[in-house]
């Protein structure tokens, strides 16, 4: 296998700085709600009707100024929302870079460009027969509306259980597998378009891409009520960021079941779907040693790591999890990193997803239950805080527990700290043809500072927690 030399990653990501801007922030709100409902299963493709079948005024195309979040939802998604730009992203240079460096790989197989290319549409775009200039419209998330359109206005009408396709985004199990789609990726959609960004893609200048539910609901411009945040009707914090966590472990296997499953069906000598996919396993594995030797101004002498599934996704699973469930995956992990060039197997990935399963609907309450004092201690002390994936996670846990421990104490000592964390955690920005990004490394990241800050939020919390 080649080495890599002089790291050069690509830009760090709208997603990442999410999880930095946005995991570390905080938001008062309010709304109680009911608690979590059943996944779709949907039996065939529904249609998509597109985004205009939900703009009419009396529906959710209101002015923000002086109505409810579902009056004004489309007004917002369609002034404010990243997503009505995913399609035109990929008309951009960034995407036509991206192509060229994939084709130029094999010439005799010319690639489509970006905005016709199914490897690239299937996360960028809602598919409504020919048109896609929407980019990623209500139905990407809400799940196509042919079924639901009429139901979901007649009275009586319940999202949760509902058997027409509308998915239950209340629910953050449900709405965590639905973003993953696309933030994680998964198997090919209704559509049949490929739902993956892999290390080839990355290393051709695609931005890695990462998700946490609770830091990307807060980075998206709202159209919803935020019914975590107040403390009100039984749900808190913990609720979405455990049980979201959960939901995005789940797409992470899937991904990784798909993933398998592919490279065992194809030859070893046809490259596409080949395993071991690097973009499943910890990038700072295989990249530190070479990052820290640009650091110190050396040659770099990349030396391969330790290989290990992506942190992120593994990062506080001992704590989310009871203890048999725990072990499940902490065994399959071990078989997996252990033989890490071989694709895992099939049955085990399954086991790993009943645990997980198991866990989603008591996990929120069973955590609820012990005092912040304690998770705080306990989710600093069960991360590696010279891995960026898993310190992001542990900042982000904390930060919730201080958005949770506000509701009823004075918490203004402690959210300076947080901010601390969060630019201990950014990339430097550089600037590349002409665009500002920053690098995804953790170039020049300082374990012990990180370490000294996580430590004195966590004495901070253990001051005026319980
Ligand atoms: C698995 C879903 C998925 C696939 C497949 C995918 N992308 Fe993306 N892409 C994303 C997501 C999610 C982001 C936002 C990343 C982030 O910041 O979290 C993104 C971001 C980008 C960006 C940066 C946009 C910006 O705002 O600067 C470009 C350019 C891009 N993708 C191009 C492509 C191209 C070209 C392809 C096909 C070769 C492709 N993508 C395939 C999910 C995908
Ligand atoms: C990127 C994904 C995404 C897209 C695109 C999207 N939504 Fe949503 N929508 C959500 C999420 C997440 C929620 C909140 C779930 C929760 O916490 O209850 C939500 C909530 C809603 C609600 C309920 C609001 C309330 O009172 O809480 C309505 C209505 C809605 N969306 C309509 C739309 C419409 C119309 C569009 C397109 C114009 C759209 N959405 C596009 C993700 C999305
Ligand atoms: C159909 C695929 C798809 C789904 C489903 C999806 N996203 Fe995205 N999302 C994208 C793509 C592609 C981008 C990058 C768009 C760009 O950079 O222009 C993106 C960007 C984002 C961003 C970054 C915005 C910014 O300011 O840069 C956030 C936050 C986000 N999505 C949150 C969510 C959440 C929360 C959900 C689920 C409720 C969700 N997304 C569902 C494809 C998707
Ligand atoms: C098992 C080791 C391994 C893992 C894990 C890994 N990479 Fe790589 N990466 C490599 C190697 C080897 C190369 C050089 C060959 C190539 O371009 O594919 C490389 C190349 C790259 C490049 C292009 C670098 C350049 O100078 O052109 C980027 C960017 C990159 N990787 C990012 C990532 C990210 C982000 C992750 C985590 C999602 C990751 N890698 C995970 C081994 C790895």
């Amino acid at each position: 296998m080649d080495r890599p030399r002089g790291i050069v990653f690509p830009m760090m990501g709208a997603g990442l700085a999410m999880l930095l801007i946005h995991g570390l922030g905080c938001r008062p709100s309010r709304e109680p709600t009911g608690d979590a409902g059943k996944a779709r299963s949907v039996a065939e493709p529904r249609a998509v009707l597109g985004a205009g079948g939900c703009a009419t005024a009396g529906c959710h195309a209101a002015p923000v100024e002086g109505h409810l979040p579902w009056q004004s939802a489309y007004t917002v998604w369609a002034s404010r929302d990243r997503h009505t730009r995913a399609y035109e992203v990929l008309r951009e240079p960034l995407a036509q870079q991206i192509i060229a460096t994939l084709g130029a790989r094999d010439p005799s197989r010319p690639l489509p460009p970006a905005h016709e290319n199914e490897s690239c549409l299937g996360c960028h775009v809602t598919v409504q027969g020919a048109r896609v200039s929407e980019g990623v419209s209500c139905e990407s998330c809400h799940g196509p509306a042919g079924d639901w359109l009429v139901a979901h206005t007649l009275p009586g009408w319940k999202t949760r259980g509902n058997s027409l396709g509308m998915v239950d985004l209340a629910d953050p199990f449900v709405c965590a597998t639905q973003c993953s789609q696309c933030h994680i990726g998964g198997p090919p959609a209704a559509d049949g378009f490929p739902r993956e960004v892999s290390h080839e893609m990355i290393a051709a200048g695609h931005p890695r891409i990462v998700f946490n539910l609770r830091s990307f609901k807060l980075g998206e411009p709202p159209h919803w009520q935020d019914r975590f945040a107040g403390g009100e009707g039984g749900l808190d914090v913990i609720d979405e960021v455990v049980v979201g966590r959960l939901g995005a472990l789940d797409a992470y296997l899937a991904m990784l079941a798909y993933r398998s499953a592919r490279a065992m069906e194809t030859s070893a000598d046809d490259h596409i779907g080949a395993w071991p996919e690097f973009a499943a396993f910890d990038c700072y594995g295989c990249h530190r040693a070479a990052v820290a030797a640009v650091d110190r101004g050396a040659t770099a002498t990349a030396r391969l790591g330790r290989v290990r599934l992506e942190p992120m996704r593994w990062a506080l699973t001992d704590e989310l999890l009871p203890e048999d469930a725990a072990r499940t995956l902490a065994d399959f992990r071990e078989d997996v990193e252990a033989t890490w060039w071989m694709p895992p197997r099939p049955e085990a990935i399954e086991a790993c997803r009943r645990a997980v399963e198991s866990a989603r609907h008591s996990a929120g309450s069973r955590l609820k239950a012990i005092p912040a004092d304690q998770l705080a201690r306990r989710a600093l002390g069960s991360v590696d805080v010279t891995n960026w994936d898993e310190v992001v996670i542990a900042a982000k846990a904390l930060t919730a527990l201080v958005d949770r421990l506000s509701l009823q104490e004075d918490v203004t000592a402690i959210r300076p700290r947080l901010a601390v964390v969060r630019t201990l955690l950014e990339f430097p920005e550089q600037e590349i043809g002409g665009r500002k990004v920053r690098f995804n490394s953790p170039h020049g990241y300082d374990a012990a500072a990180v370490r000294t800050e996580l430590e004195a939020i966590v004495r901070a919390i253990e001051a005026v927690g319980r």
